[in-house]
């Protein structure tokens, strides 16, 4: 079956998104990666709920939605009427992270909980049974194309094994500066799901690279 990818549009030409769509679409991705930025939980703005909504028209793979926003409880059910089939929230950014969970699966989602670089796996101890996705942050949020965090193989290792001894079916995501050499290292400590915003876009064939990370194997 392979890793999952979830190419990040955050790195796509935005003025031919129709067309990077389409790459996706032909593509061996399973999901594709939308980060929604406020310029409040991370220093930088993208796209919002019209943009996801036009996507969703167009991309046959699964919506893989990042929410990088504060109290993003207040936005779960306008993102699913867009068209996300899995929301993602910030631990940090969320207040009652347990009941967002809910809400989210609710609304018929899948429902991740993302965790910066500084947040310790450990928080999610006593929610890992209601999380579908963990997103392991190996950057700090808000920007692509940064350094990959190289701490962050092993929080997938330590998230792995909070996820074996809690018989929870969480599946980890990791997102920021992953390439197959970074994404080689992620798989091994345990990652299920690559997101890969710079690496493939541009890449001289996308097509290919999502097919490189997708071939990565425990
Ligand atoms: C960063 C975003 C990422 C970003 C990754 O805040 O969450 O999804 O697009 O970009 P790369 O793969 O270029 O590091
Ligand atoms: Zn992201």
């Amino acid at each position: 079956m392979g890793t999952i990818v979830s190419p990040s549009l955050l790195a796509a030409d935005f003025m031919n998104l129709g067309k990077e769509v389409e790459m996706v679409n032909r593509s061996e991705a399973e999901w594709v990666h939308l980060d929604i930025m406020d310029g409040v939980f991370v220093p930088n703005i993208s796209y919002g709920l019209p943009v996801v909504e036009q996507i969703k028209k167009a991309s046959r793979k699964v919506l893989d939605v990042h929410l990088m926003i504060v109290q993003p409880e207040r936005y779960v059910e306008a993102f699913r009427k867009a068209g996300a089939d899995i929301l993602t929230v910030h631990a940090e950014a969320s207040t009652h992270l347990h009941r967002t969970l809910q809400q989210i699966k609710a609304c018929g989602m899948k429902a991740g909980v993302a965790l910066n670089p500084h947040t310790p796996v450990g928080t999610l101890e006593d929610i890992i049974g209601e999380a579908d996705v963990v997103l392991v942050m190996s950057v700090n949020p808000g920007f692509g194309g940064q350094s990959f965090i190289a701490h962050a193989v092993e929080k997938v290792r330590k998230l792995k094994r909070l996820i074996e001894k809690t018989g929870s079916g969480a599946l980890i995501e990791v997102d920021g500066g992953v390439n197959t050499e970074t994404g080689r290292l992620l798989v091994e400590a345990g990652a299920d799901a690559l997101v890969a915003g710079s690496f493939v876009f541009r890449s001289e064939h996308p097509e290919e690279t999502v097919r490189e990370l997708k071939e990565l194997k425990a």
